[in-house]
């Protein structure tokens, strides 16, 4: 317990920043002009600055060429960002997340609930990569990709950097319908035998399996239920995806099974804008991790959750009004 006392205290003037994609002002950044921000590793509030919100106020430079973007990333694709540093607290939380909107709203791409950085692997960058699946349907174009941490001591940093998202290019990413229902059935349950006239509509009780995203789908028309190999697949997010495939098929077999609306609300329960927003906290914005030795465990962490190594426990931020909970 000393040891780790110990630790905690000798940690706390030790800090991490994203290093790829390389943020605004970054020194390893191809389009900075000067010698670089150096103090990218410190968090909100700490050692005497004043950092602005968002992306530590380095927002105009998108519109100048020091904000040209460092990467270009296919919508759907995996990718990976990794850190650097002078101390990485031993772990903490962290999000990654889009702005398609200069900065006004930040959506959640995964969320990293403990050893977040890797608390075993050193500053980085080598040992301090994080994978992430850029959302499939995310608006192309150039677009700002942001890191957010909060970490064991209520500390918050931010930083952020300019990519550029194209079109999805790996068809594998997006099966044709015809695979992706290849197993389903439609079961024709006893109180559905007059479905099969042509008369009468196909009752909302069939169920169909599909395989989607490595998860195995079971679905009726008021949602499915899915069970995913890994323990960090979006299962909640493949699930929405599922349903509306459910429907999407219920209709094709009978047109007036599923009304127009349904579909529409089962698209937009999917969507990138439908993504929580990233959590903001020990900003002096109300909201604030508990000050514990506990990791943040995020009150909206959306689809895409990769889970840490359990070393500490999680614990939500307080107030959950504040929080956005
Ligand atoms: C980058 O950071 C340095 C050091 O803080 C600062 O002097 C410079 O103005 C910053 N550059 C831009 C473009 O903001
Ligand atoms: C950081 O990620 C980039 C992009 O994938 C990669 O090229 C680079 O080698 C990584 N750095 C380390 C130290 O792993
Ligand atoms: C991250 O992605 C790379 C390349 O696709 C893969 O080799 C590696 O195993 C992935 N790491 C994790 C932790 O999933
Ligand atoms: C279809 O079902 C068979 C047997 O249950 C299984 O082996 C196969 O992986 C399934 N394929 C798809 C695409 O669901």
């Amino acid at each position: 317990m000393l040891s780790l006392l110990l630790l905690i205290a000798t940690a706390v003037q030790a800090h991490m920043h994203l290093n790829y994609p390389p943020t605004f002002n970054a020194s390893n950044n191809p389009h900075t002009t000067g010698t670089g921000d150096p103090y990218l590793n410190y968090p909100y509030g700490c050692c005497g600055r004043t950092i602005p919100m968002p992306c530590r106020g380095y927002l105009d430079l998108i519109e100048l060429p020091e904000g040209a973007p460092v990467a270009t990333w296919a919508a759907g694709s995996v990718q990976n960002f990794n850190l650097t540093g002078i101390g990485n607290h031993y772990g903490g939380s962290c999000q990654v997340g889009f702005s398609v909107d200069k900065g006004t709203t930040f959506q959640v791409a995964t969320s990293y609930e403990g050893n977040c950085p890797h608390r075993n692997n050193g500053d980085g960058p080598d040992g301090q990569n994080f994978n992430f699946t850029v959302p499939a349907d995310i608006p192309t174009g150039n677009v700002i990709f942001a890191w957010t941490w909060i970490n064991r001591e209520q500390e918050f940093n931010m930083n952020c950097a300019s990519v550029t998202v194209t079109d999805a290019g790996d068809p594998e990413q997006q099966p044709p319908a015809s695979s992706i229902a290849a197993n389903s059935t439609i079961a024709a349950t006893p109180s559905t035998a007059a479905a099969a006239s042509s008369t009468a509509p196909a009752q909302p009780s069939s169920s169909s399996t599909y395989m989607l995203q490595g998860c195995s789908c079971a679905c009726a028309a008021d949602g499915c239920t899915c069970k995913c190999a890994g323990p960090n697949a979006a299962r909640s997010l493949v699930q929405r995806k599922a349903h509306l495939q459910h429907l999407q098929r219920l209709r094709q077999i009978d047109n007036g099974a599923v009304s127009a609306s349904q579909l529409k609300r089962a698209a937009a329960a999917v969507s990138y804008a439908s993504r929580p927003q990233m959590l903001f906290a020990d900003i002096d914005n109300g909201c604030e991790s508990v000050k514990t030795t506990a990791e943040l465990k995020y009150p909206n962490p959306g689809p895409d959750v990769v889970q840490g190594d359990g070393v500490y426990p999680l614990a939500l931020p307080t107030p959950a009004g504040k929080c956005g909970y």
